[in-house]
């Protein structure tokens, strides 16, 4: 049976016990105000970072190098990553790699890539045969349509905070776009600026689309 825990912010692991295996994307964990986990907390065969900023690549390298964990990001970040010992995947954007649990494919974000020459970047993964899109920090985007389109969307974990990226308004096109079964807002309320209503979000979702939406709070999960 797999599962999804919040972890908080845009931080979550994603574990399969049946067949022992986990991933955690994006594990900003100290100084999140929001994190339920510390880094040494959970054992992981994967760490994913969709870009470089702080509140994603966060602890990544000590989880990396604590587990002996495969490190996959885009090429310029896993380079990097690759100077600190860690075993890394460079992969980008269009690009899909085989792993033991299935497949990961680098999807567009539209943002900073917190790292010269980068680009940000969302993860669309088959997950034990479960299609899961973590979409980073990214502003809506039309081809989102094309992302939705490109597999069944079992998971989708969006960003609804706004002021770095997308806001909840503009979320709810996103799942229009996406249409996936199940939505989870993620980095809001971690600060000030990226405030939202989830409560909301979950109206919005759920009297206009399909979609419905499982407000996580941080440490809670989502089993699928
Ligand atoms: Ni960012
Ligand atoms: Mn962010």
């Amino acid at each position: 049976m797999a599962q999804i825990r919040f972890l908080g912010h845009a931080a979550v692991l994603i574990s399969d016990k049946q067949h022992g295996t986990s991933l955690v994307i994006d594990p900003f964990l100290s100084g999140n105000p929001q994190a339920q986990a510390k880094p040494n907390d959970f054992n992981v065969n994967y760490v994913l970072v969709t870009h470089a900023h702080s509140d994603h690549l966060g602890d990544a390298y000590d989880i990396a190098n604590r587990n002996k964990a495969l490190f996959i990001s885009t090429n310029e970040i896993a380079q990097e990553a690759s100077t600190k010992g860690l075993q890394v995947r460079p992969m980008h954007i269009g690009g899909s790699a085989k792993l033991d649990f299935g497949w990961v494919k680098l999807v567009q974000a539209v943002h900073g890539s917190g790292i010269a020459g980068g680009l940000a970047a969302g993860f669309l993964l088959s997950f034990y045969g479960h299609i899961i899109y973590h979409a980073g920090d990214t502003a809506l985007f039309g081809d989102m349509k094309m992302i939705g389109d490109m597999a069944p969307i079992a998971v989708a974990m969006l960003p609804i905070g706004g002021n770095y990226t997308m806001d909840q308004n503009d979320a709810v096109k996103a799942v229009e776009l996406l249409h996936p079964a199940t939505v989870v807002p993620i980095h809001y309320n971690t600060w000030p600026p990226i405030a939202a209503d989830p409560q909301r979000f979950k109206k919005d979702v759920e009297s206009s689309t399909q979609s419905r939406v499982v407000i996580l709070a941080p440490g809670e999960s989502l089993e699928l």
